[in-house]
C-alpha cells in the first residue's frame, strides 16, 4: 500500500483547531515582522514573579554574541509547572507511570501530589546545603521520582544535569567532573525490558575515579530494593530524606536568564559538551511549542516516550506538559517488552491521546508487520508524533495509515538539543502533510539554507541549515566554555546559528531534513560524536588509529561503522573484536557500540594527514563505486584493500 505525496488537513481537524492554514500564514508572517511584539505576547503564557520590561536582546555577531531573553523578569519554573495549576487542577493527574512490567501497577499522581513531593524535595535538597546556581547530577531511571528531582532542583535554583542512566560510568564521571556536581540523585537499579541496571553501583564506580572529588551527597531512590553497596557519610535514602523534609519551600525568585539545566551532547569534535538552556525563555519556548504543535487540549493524555535522559524527555516529557497543566505518560520500559505491542497496549490502557516517538521505535515495530498493532484499539489516539531523526516515507507511511489508521495526522517534528524545543514541524490543524518532510518553520522562526560559502540560497533548493534570528528557547553557552560555544555554532558562517544538518527545501517551502553534515552520528535519535568512539578505541592498547563513520541502518537509521588499524605487534581476531565493542561499551555506552569493526592495515589520508572521511563513508555504505576523486590521496592504493574487505556487501 502506498501513502500519498501529499496529504491535506483533515476536515474534521481543521474543524476544531485554532490555528488553520490561514491564521498560520498571517501568524507567520507577523512573527517575522513584528518578532519582539510576538515574543513580548507569547512571555505572558508563563506566570513571572517580576515581570519583564525588555523582551530580545540578541546579537549572532560572534565578536559580541549574546542572547538574552525577557532578561529583567524572574519566575520559577517550578512554581509554573505546579503551584499555579493547583487552584484548577490540584485534583488533575499530572503524571502516570508506567512500569516496565505491565503486571505490576501504574502510578497516576496529581498535581497537588506532584507539587507536595517537589516541596519535601526541594526542603531536602535545601537541608543539604544545595541553593541557586549549584549543580546537581540526575542519573535515574524513568520514574516519576526523575522528575520530581528536576521539579526540585528549578524550585531552589539549583541547575540540573541528567545523564542518560544507560551511559557507562567513565561518561558519568566525566560529565560529574564537567559539571562540579555536589550532589547526585540516582535509584538503586532501574529496570529496563524485564532487565536491572545498576545504576547506584555505576554512581559508586564513576565517584571512585582519579579526579571526581565535588560530589558529596548521593541520594538513592528505592525502585527494586536490590543490593547495594552503602556509604554511610556520603549516600541517602530519598525515602527518608522526603519522609522528614518540610512539606513547605517557596519557590525561589530566578532571573529569566539564570540558568535552568545543563544537558550534555555530543558534536563532531572532542568531549560531548553541557548545553545550557536558562529559565525563563526555556519555559516560554517549551509551553508554547508544545501547545501549538499538539494542539493540546485539556483532556489529552500526552505520551512522549523519549527518556528524561534527554532534551525530548527535559521539553516533551517534563518541562512542556507540565508548564501547561497536561498529563504526561512516563513509562519506564521499552517498546518491545513483554512483546511487540506494547505500544499499543500502553496507548489503550491509559486512554492515550497523544503519542510523540522516534522513528527508530517505528521501524522496529513495523517490521514486526500490523498484527500486533492490531491487537489494540488505539481509538484514544487523536494525533502522532516523530522526532530525533529524518523519518523515511514507509516508516511514516506505517505509522499514518496502520497505527493512526488515517485518521492523525503526523508531525514531523525537527529540533536539537540546542534548540530546546521543536523548531520546524507541522500544526495539525494548519499545515497538509508530506511523508519525509518536517514542513514549515514554527512562529518566529526563521530557518535559511546556505551554500558551502554561507550564501544565502533562495526557493527550491539544497544546502545547510542555518537560523537567522533567535528564539527563546535557544541555548546560551556551553557551561564552562562560551568559546566552544561560538566557535561550534557561529563561526561557520557570520551572523547564523549552524545547525549541523543537510536539507532541501521544496518549491512549497518545505523543509526535508537530510541528516548530519558534520562528524555526528545519528543513531536510533541519540547523538553521537565519531571522534568520541575513536578516543575509545584508540584508548585500547592493540589500536593504532581508528576512523568511526555512519552508515545506513535499517533500525537505527545510522549505525557505526569503524575502521581500525592495529599496532604492529598486535593480530586481528575475532576475540579482539569483541574486546573492542567490550571497550567502547565501557568508555561511552551501550548505544555507542559498533555495529561494524573493519581492520584496516592503512586508512585514507591526505598529504597532510587528514583521514578522507568522505571515502570511508562510501565505503561504509558500500557505495564504493561513488568514491570521488581520491588522488589527493597520499597512498590510493589503501582504498582498494579497504574496499574489496568491506564488511557489508
Ligand atoms: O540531525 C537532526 C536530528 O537530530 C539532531 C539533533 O539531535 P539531538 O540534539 O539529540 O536532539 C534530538 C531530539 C530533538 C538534529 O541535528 N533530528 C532531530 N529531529 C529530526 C532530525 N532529523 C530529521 N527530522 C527530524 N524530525
Amino acid at each position: 500500500m502506498t501513502t500519498p505525496s501529499l496529504i491535506p488537513v483533515k476536515p474534521e481537524v481543521a474543524a476544531r483547531t485554532r490555528i488553520d492554514s490561514e491564521a498560520y500564514a498571517r501568524l507567520y508572517r507577523e512573527s517575522i515582522d513584528d518578532n519582539e511584539g510576538f515574543w513580548r505576547r507569547e512571555g505572558q503564557r508563563v506566570d513571572w514573579m517580576r515581570p519583564y520590561t525588555q523582551v530580545k536582546d540578541v546579537s549572532f555577531d560572534a565578536s559580541d554574541l549574546h542572547i538574552r531573553w525577557y532578561a529583567d523578569g524572574q519566575l520559577n519554573v517550578s512554581a509554573n509547572c505546579l503551584d499555579r495549576h493547583l487552584e484548577k487542577r490540584g485534583d488533575k493527574t499530572a503524571i502516570i507511570w508506567e512500569p516496565d512490567n505491565p503486571a505490576d501497577a501504574p502510578r497516576h499522581i496529581t498535581y497537588r501530589q506532584l507539587h507536595e513531593e517537589v516541596c519535601r524535595f526541594a526542603s531536602a535538597l535545601k537541608a543539604q546545603g544545595v541553593g541557586k546556581g549549584d549543580r546537581v547530577t540526575i542519573y535515574m531511571p524513568m520514574v516519576p521520582e526523575a522528575a520530581v528531582a528536576m521539579l526540585a532542583c528549578a524550585r531552589i535554583g539549583a541547575m540540573h544535569s541528567v545523564v542518560f542512566g544507560g551511559f557507562s560510568p567513565d561518561s558519568l564521571a566525566s560529565r560529574i567532573v564537567d559539571s562540579g556536581s555536589r550532589v547526585v540523585i540516582t535509584a538503586d537499579e532501574g529496570v529496563r525490558g524485564g532487565r536491572a541496571i545498576p545504576l547506584k553501583g555505576n554512581v559508586d564506580e564513576a565517584l571512585a575515579q582519579p579526579g571526581v572529588d565535588s560530589v558529596e551527597k548521593v541520594i538513592v531512590v528505592r525502585r527494586t530494593g536490590g543490593r547495594i553497596n552503602w556509604f554511610e557519610d556520603r549516600d541517602l535514602w530519598y525515602g527518608d530524606l522526603i519522609a522528614d523534609a518540610s512539606p513547605d519551600c517557596p519557590p525561589e525568585a530566578m532571573d529569566a536568564e539564570a540558568p535552568l539545566f545543563m544537558l550534555y551532547t555530543s558534536g563532531s569534535t572532542g568531549k560531548p559538551k553541557g548545553v545550557l538552556h536558562t529559565t525563563g525563555g526555556y519555559l516560554v519556548y517549551v509551553a508554547m511549542t508544545h501547545e501549538l504543535v499538539f494542539d493540546l487540549r485539556e483532556d489529552d493524555i500526552f505520551w512522549c516516550t523519549a527518556d528524561v535522559g534527554w532534551i525530548t524527555g527535559h521539553s516533551y516529557v517534563v518541562y512542556g506538559p507540565l508548564a501547561n497543566g497536561a498529563t504526561t505518560v512516563m513509562f519506564e520500559g521499552v517498546p518491545n517488552h513483554p512483546d511487540v505491542d506494547r505500544f499499543w497496549q500502553v496507548c489503550d490502557r491509559h486512554r492515550v491521546t497523544i503519542l510523540y516517538t522516534a522513528p527508530t521505535a517505528i521501524r522496529a515495530l513495523m517490521r514486526e508487520g500490523d498484527e500486533p498493532v492490531q491487537r489494540w484499539r488505539r481509538d484514544s489516539i487523536r494525533l502522532l508524533g516523530s522526532v530525533g531523526e529524518p523519518i523515511n516515507p514507509e516508516a511514516w507511511g506505517w505509522y499514518y495509515r496502520v497505527v493512526g489508521e488515517e485518521r492523525c495526522p503526523v508531525v514531523d517534528t525537527w529540533w536539537q538539543t540546542e534548540t530546546g524545543g521543536i523548531l520546524i514541524s507541522p500544526l495539525p490543524g494548519a499545515t497538509d502533510l508530506k511523508p519525509g518532510s518536517a514542513t514549515r518553520p514554527l512562529f518566529g522562526i526563521q530557518p535559511a539554507l546556505v551554500d558551502a560559502e554561507g550564501r544565502i540560497l533562495e526557493g527550491a533548493t539544497e544546502g545547510n541549515l542555518v537560523l537567522l534570528d533567535s528564539w527563546p528557547g535557544q541555548m546560551r553557552t556551553v557551561y564552562g566554555d562560551h568559546q566552544r560555544f561560538i566557535d561550534t555554532y557561529f563561526k561557520t558562517y557570520a551572523g547564523m546559528y549552524f545547525t549541523g544538518d543537510g536539507c532541501r527545501r521544496d518549491e512549497d517551502g518545505y523543509y526535508w531534513i537530510t541528516g548530519r553534515v558534520d562528524d555526528v552520528i545519528n543513531v536510533s535519535g541519540h547523538r553521537i560524536g565519531t571522534a568520541e568512539v575513536e578516543s575509545a578505541l584508540v584508548a585500547h592498547a592493540a589500536v593504532a588509529e581508528a576512523a568511526v563513520v555512519g552508515f545506513p541502518h535499517d533500525i537505527k537509521g545510522q549505525g557505526i561503522y569503524a575502521f581500525v588499524t592495529l599496532t604492529s605487534d598486535s593480530q586481528p581476531s575475532e576475540d579482539l573484536r569483541k574486546e573492542l565493542v567490550q571497550t567502547v561499551r565501557a568508555c561511552i555506552g551501550p548505544i555507542a557500540s559498533p555495529d561494524h569493526i573493519q581492520w584496516a592495515p592503512g586508512l585514507p589520508k591526505t598529504r597532510s594527514g587528514k583521514i578522507m572521511r568522505r571515502i570511508l563513508r562510501k565505503i561504509a555504505a558500500n557505495e564504493h563505486d561513488q568514491l570521488g576523486d581520491i588522488s589527493t590521496l597520499a597512498d590510493p592504493g589503501v582504498v582498494e584493500g579497504l574496499v574489496n574487505n568491506r564488511l557489508i556487501r
